[in-house]
């Protein structure tokens, strides 16, 4: 999918956070959002995801204004900070089962077992560790086959063996030409990955980089 964000601005009631932000990216590139902490990384991801609107500025998905779409297919999130409490007891593979429109099959497995999840696929996701919720969260958002897959700083948190994992399914996805939006402050991790970085600075001053 072709990504165009043309002069985006976005400011939380007072606060200006995005102005006048452009960029494009081509089907199947992957960009790494990286600045300092509150530089507005998670908030461009919110943009993107319609979760915030924008205020001034554009987004395009393949040449299509994301304000005239009314639901997005094929988009895939993983959000920075899960806040969750389930007040009824559900498992990971009932949010993963239920996040999958067809019968289980190859995939859905392949997923499940890259990510091991299998050790607490029956357990009530309240009580799993903070890592262990992300990766059910990373395999959500790997299961309706995303054409763009956003991570919003997914290595935090996770232990070396399924960041690599990580790294391995990412990897596989680019050469599908999924495009793929992370955040981190991980540059080894995404230096192998990245096509281009974005870079937020102060307000208004950013680049865009190969
Ligand atoms: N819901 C909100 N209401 C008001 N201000 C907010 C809100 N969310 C974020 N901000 C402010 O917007 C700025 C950008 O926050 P954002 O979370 O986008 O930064 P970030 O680059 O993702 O930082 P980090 O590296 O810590 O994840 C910060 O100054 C933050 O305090
Ligand atoms: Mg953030």
């Amino acid at each position: 999918m072709r990504i165009e964000v043309k002069s985006l601005s976005f400011a939380y009631t007072q606060k200006l956070v995005l102005n006048n932000l452009s960029f494009a990216l081509d089907h199947g590139d992957f960009l790494t959002l990286v600045g300092k902490n509150g530089t507005g990384k998670s908030t461009l991801i919110k943009c993107l995801l319609k979760i915030l609107k924008v205020g001034d500025g554009t987004i395009f998905f393949d040449g299509i204004d994301i304000n005239t779409l009314k639901r997005f297919e094929n988009v895939g999130y993983v959000p920075q900070k899960i806040e969750f409490s389930y007040e009824f007891p559900i498992t990971a593979s009932e949010i993963l089962s239920s996040a999958y429109m067809k019968r289980k099959d190859e995939y859905y497995t392949k997923i499940i077992n890259t990510l091991g999840i299998n050790p607490f696929y029956r357990d009530n996701v309240n009580n799993l560790s903070g890592g262990q919720f992300q990766r059910v969260t990373i395999a959500r958002a790997l299961l309706n086959h995303p054409q763009l897959l956003i991570l919003d700083e997914p290595t935090v948190g996770i232990d070396n063996e399924n960041v690599r994992s990580l790294f391995e399914i990412l990897k596989k996805l680019k050469e599908k030409k999924v495009n793929i939006i992370i955040s981190t402050h991980d540059i080894e991790f995404a230096k192998n990955l990245s096509d281009y970085y974005l870079e937020l600075n102060e307000v208004g001053d950013y680049s865009f980089y190969r």
